[in-house]
């Protein structure tokens, strides 16, 4: 059984975001911390539950990938456990796994998450200047996480993606700075197309896009296109004598949503067909699962769902204004 939706996409990746915290305050993320409660951890799906889902999708559903995201997965307590777990059922049920971090927490960890199966480490770097850095994050991090991207490098993961959301008046002006400094390195820089949600005072004038984005970095280097990933979010490209490849997430000017895969679990346990769905999934797996659902009855559900999914997200004036959406509870 596969979950399929009205448009026929198959979707097999599976995004679990395990808590709405972070000890980063990124102004692109969260600036106000507006529409946030925050949730107790009471209301956090259990290790056991994620386990569960992670069978359930993986063996029932034919899940290929499976990816940690946050607020900042790593600030879970505990979350080790949950990683070496599952992890050990990569054997049986043979899915990739990734986590998305910004890499605070995974400071000498990498080889840990190697050795428990991890596949794909992306890290979020939005500058490479020290008192810009602080100024996006609210941390004096910047030298740390350089660090823990060529540990990853060196722990065998192979490309570290490296995600950049590029901003007009922020970061705009580095773009060809983190390929000169990525240059000779096994990263994957992504840059990132800024994308709206009510909760993040995403302004017009801040989005600079893909063409524009494109066009900055052809100024000094040749793209070549790749192959890309199947599925994958991201447009990719080479560049002579450069190690890795550099890429583009164009959400906003050249959505992806007709090969879309990708479904969620917010950390309470909500299904989400889409990153930018509005209001609260009616599905919850908290709530399925204390009500002694089986598999079978949660898959009955999930395919209902599924059928709801529009085919393409609305526009971002739209996507700014609902208030319901936030990028801490989804995990991007
Ligand atoms: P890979 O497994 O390496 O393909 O990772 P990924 O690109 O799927 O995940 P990552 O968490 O690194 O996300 C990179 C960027 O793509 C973030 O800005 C996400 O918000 C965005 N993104 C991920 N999935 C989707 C999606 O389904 N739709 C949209 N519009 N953006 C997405
Ligand atoms: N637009 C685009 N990407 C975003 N991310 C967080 N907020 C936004 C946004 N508004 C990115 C993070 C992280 C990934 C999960 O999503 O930088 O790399
Ligand atoms: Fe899929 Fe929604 Fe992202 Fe489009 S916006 S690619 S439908 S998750």
């Amino acid at each position: 059984m596969n979950l399929i939706d009205d448009y026929k996409r198959k979707h097999d990746y599976l995004r679990i975001s395990l808590t709405d915290k972070c000890n980063f305050n990124c102004v692109y993320c969260n600036p106000k911390n507006h529409f946030i409660k925050g949730l107790q951890k009471n209301y956090l799906l259990t290790f056991e539950e994620i386990e569960r889902i992670v069978k359930l999708f993986a063996s029932k559903l034919g899940f290929k990938k499976i990816r940690f995201t946050g607020g900042e997965p790593l600030v879970r307590k505990d979350v080790f456990k949950l990683f070496e777990k599952v992890g050990s059922l990569k054997k049986d049920y043979g899915f990739k796994l990734g986590v998305t971090t910004n890499g605070s927490l995974v400071v000498n960890k990498t080889g840990l998450l190697k050795k428990f199966g991890f596949d794909n480490l992306n890290i979020s770097l939005d500058t490479l200047d020290k008192e810009k850095f602080y100024k996006i994050t609210g941390k004096d991090d910047l030298e740390k996480i350089i660090g823990v991207i060529e540990e990853a490098e060196r722990n065998g993961f192979n490309p570290v993606k490296v995600n950049v959301v590029v901003i007009k008046g922020i970061n705009d002006n580095e773009i060809v700075d983190f390929i000169d400094y990525f240059k000779n390195r096994n990263v994957n820089v992504r840059f990132i197309e800024f994308m709206p949600f009510g909760s993040n005072d995403w302004q017009k004038n801040g989005f600079i896009s893909y063409k524009e984005i494109k066009e900055s970095v052809e100024k000094k280097v040749k793209l070549i296109p790749a192959i890309n990933e199947k599925n994958a979010v991201a447009k990719d490209f080479q560049i002579a004598e450069h190690l890795g490849k550099v890429s583009f997430i164009t959400s906003i000017s050249e959505h992806f949503c007709s090969t879309c895969n990708r479904v969620r679990i917010s950390a309470d346990g909500k299904f989400r067909v889409c990153l930018f769905s509005q209001g609260e999934s009616y599905i919850n797996f908290k709530e399925m699962f204390r009500n002694g659902f089986s598999d079978e009855e949660i898959i009955e559900k999930l395919d209902l769902a599924i059928k709801t999914k529009w085919e393409k997200h609305p526009e971002p004036e739209e996507l700014a204004n609902a208030l319901n959406n936030n990028m801490m509870a989804i995990g991007g």
